[in-house]
């Protein structure tokens, strides 16, 4: 049999979970709670839904390859040149498309731990090498990441806000840092749950791009926008580098239904203030019933929160809420992270948490 090379064989490949309707038949109930993937739980915009419908008769075509018209809005949104925007099947194609563009064999890329699990396994894909800084008080550690670059850095990955953490790092700490990130290193700045953001520290990461900062920012419709099936997600940079990207990305990487559904979706504002206002009732909620609980968890600028459980406690927690219908995220064996759901899904969650304590 063909053997795939070492750099590729030594990957841990993504576990994907069962589907929910598979899950649900083992455990043979049908209203199971799914607070684990960090999805919108209001559901898509309506906006987007009738989009979609209006357009299933034409599937037969090719997609518009440079997304013109999501394109054309979402630059004039976001005051930027439409040559500063690439779209892709979900942020993550960004990431993808990123590394395969900027590293080489040998080369590397600086990333937190525990952060986003796809970065350092696309790096290894493109023979480089991963420099993982472990988080300094739940969040990256700007000035050990600044200190670990060398002539090999060809990018660093901010998670900003962290997942799974939920927390960001401020204005200031971004300033800092990217005082220190020379000229020719990427700085990527995947900003997956921006819209979720409340803490006024939170810094525009636009600016370093209006300096003309080597820098690609991330955003997403998966998260607030809640189109997570459809996959599509986009990033913003400097003509330059979205044109040596391009150079790499298949011509029709964004199908047309995700295009026409993220346009509209885009427009929907009431839908959006709608998803923010869920999240912040649920995560007051929680905050309020795991203290009671006494769980410890950090503060969250997302549309999740990460619990500190006692040692070797979450895969336990993790079966017990399962059997329950309540399917969280285990993150090791001392610590678990659950989405703000709706109130009804928070409160299956919390009673749940309860009969397990
Ligand atoms: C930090 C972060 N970045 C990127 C993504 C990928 O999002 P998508 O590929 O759906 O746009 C996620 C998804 O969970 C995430 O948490």
């Amino acid at each position: 049999m063909i053997k795939a090379p070492k750099h590729i064989s030594s990957i841990q490949p993504y576990q994907p979970g069962k589907p929910i309707e598979e899950l649900e038949r083992e455990l043979g109930i049908t209203d199971s709670v799914k607070l684990a993937s960090n999805e919108n739980p209001v559901g898509p915009s309506p906006r987007a839904v009738k989009e979609l419908q209006k357009n299933l008769a034409d599937l037969n075509r090719y997609p518009d390859g440079s997304c013109y018209y999501l394109r054309s809005a979402l630059a004039k949104k976001l005051r930027v040149k439409q040559g500063s925007l690439i779209f892709g099947n979900g942020s993550n194609e960004i990431i993808e498309l990123a590394v395969r563009t900027f590293i080489s064999s040998g080369d590397q890329a600086i990333m937190a731990h525990p952060s986003f699990v796809v970065y350092s396994t696309i790096v290894q894909a493109a023979k480089g090498k991963s420099v993982v800084v472990p988080l300094k008080d739940m969040k990256h550690d700007l000035k050990t990441m600044a200190s670990k670059i060398t002539k090999k850095t060809k990018m660093i990955f901010i998670a900003n806000p962290n997942n799974p953490t939920g927390t960001i790092n401020t204005k200031k700490e971004m300033d800092a840092f990217m005082k220190k990130v020379p000229d020719g290193v990427l700085v990527v700045v995947d900003e997956a749950y921006y819209e979720y953001v409340e803490s006024r520290d939170y810094p525009d990461s636009m600016n370093y791009l209006k300096k003309g900062r080597d820098i690609l920012i991330l955003r997403t419709f998966s998260k607030i926008y809640g189109l997570a099936a459809l996959r599509i997600g986009y990033g913003i940079s400097t003509a330059g580098i979205v044109e040596e990207m391009n150079k790499i990305r298949q011509p029709f990487n964004v199908n047309t239904l995700s295009q026409k559904a993220a346009l509209a979706a885009l427009k929907d504002d009431k839908h959006l203030k709608k998803a923010n206002s869920v999240n912040h009732k649920g995560k007051k909620y929680l905050y309020k019933e795991l203290d009671k609980l006494n769980i410890k968890y950090i503060p969250t600028e997302a549309n999740f929160i990460f619990m500190l459980l006692g040692n070797e406690s979450a895969p336990k927690l993790y079966k017990s809420l399962l059997k329950q219908g309540v399917i969280i995220r285990p993150m090791g064996p001392a610590a678990a992270r659950v989405t703000i759901g709706l109130p009804a899904e928070n409160k299956r969650f919390i009673e749940a948490l309860k009969k397990t304590k």
